[in-house]
């Protein structure tokens, strides 16, 4: 079964249609810069762009950088805010003509990580996803099952935002060498460990395939901490199955 995955990001717009049963990309990735400042009729217009590429007629799942509950955005952290409110689900069907499914985008990678990356390993397991990027997004699964719409990302660290704390935006605007930064994001894992108490917490975003230059900086969490395996890849395939699952959180 073939869906078109959309992520949309604060930077960029990326899609692929994906088999859902093998979790592989069907097509070449296409991505396109989010325009600024990422408004609805802006992400609209790039999604129609993005449907016209593939010629897509079929279903669409689509992962948002907020919280997400049938398919109308309630948060928007770190893109336009004019989109709290906005029922997007439908707004993607009356664009495009196709059914569509929206969910949060850590809770898209999660779900794909789990079936078809490292979360197998712990399917039997409490696990906490992160995605760390400008932000910090994050999904809990128990035994494979999604808690969605967490916000782990704004959990306050010394009276800041987990995410201003350890996210990636804050490694690259101060340039800051991998121990540096490793040792803020070891603060912030400690603190999720301490409250949840997961069995494993995985990595993903752009910062899992560096996991070697930091891992070593993340001590005192009692959880297994290990990289995500699906890359940036992960946030298409998940919001993909959860639109062939018909995920609708609510
Ligand atoms: C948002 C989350 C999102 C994360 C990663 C956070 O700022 O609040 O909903 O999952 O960024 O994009």
């Amino acid at each position: 079964m073939a869906v078109l995955g959309i992520d949309i990001g604060g930077s960029g717009i990326k899609a692929a249609p994906v088999d859902v049963e093998t979790g592989e990309f069907l097509e070449k990735r296409y991505r396109i810069p989010t325009p600024s400042p990422g408004n609805p009729d802006q992400v609209l217009e790039v999604i129609r762009r993005i449907v016209d590429h593939f010629q897509w007629q079929g279903k669409i799942g689509a992962g948002f950088p907020g919280v997400v509950r049938r398919g109308v955005v309630e948060t928007a952290a770190n893109v336009s805010h004019e989109w709290v409110g906005q029922n997007l689900a439908s707004l993607i069907t009356d664009a495009t003509g196709c059914q569509a499914v929206v969910l949060n985008d850590a809770d898209a990678a999660g779900l794909a990580e789990m079936r078809f990356g490292i979360g197998k390993k712990f399917e039997d397991d409490h696990v906490l996803f992160l995605t760390i990027g400008t932000g910090i997004g994050s999904a809990f699964f128990v035994k494979r099952e999604l808690w969605p719409n967490s916000e782990l990302g704004h959990l306050q660290v010394r009276g800041k935002d987990a995410e201003h704390r350890a996210g990636d935006g804050v490694r690259q605007e101060n340039d800051l060498s991998w121990k540096k930064w490793g040792k803020k994001l070891a603060e912030v894992l400690q603190i999720y460990d301490y409250l949840f108490n997961p069995d494993a917490i995985i990595l993903g975003g752009g910062v899992s395939k560096k996991f070697k230059k930091y891992g070593q900086y993340l001590t005192g969490i009692q959880a297994e901490v290990i990289p995500a395996e699906l890359r940036n890849q992960a946030g298409i395939v998940g919001a993909a199955m959860a639109a062939e699952e018909s995920i609708i959180i609510d």
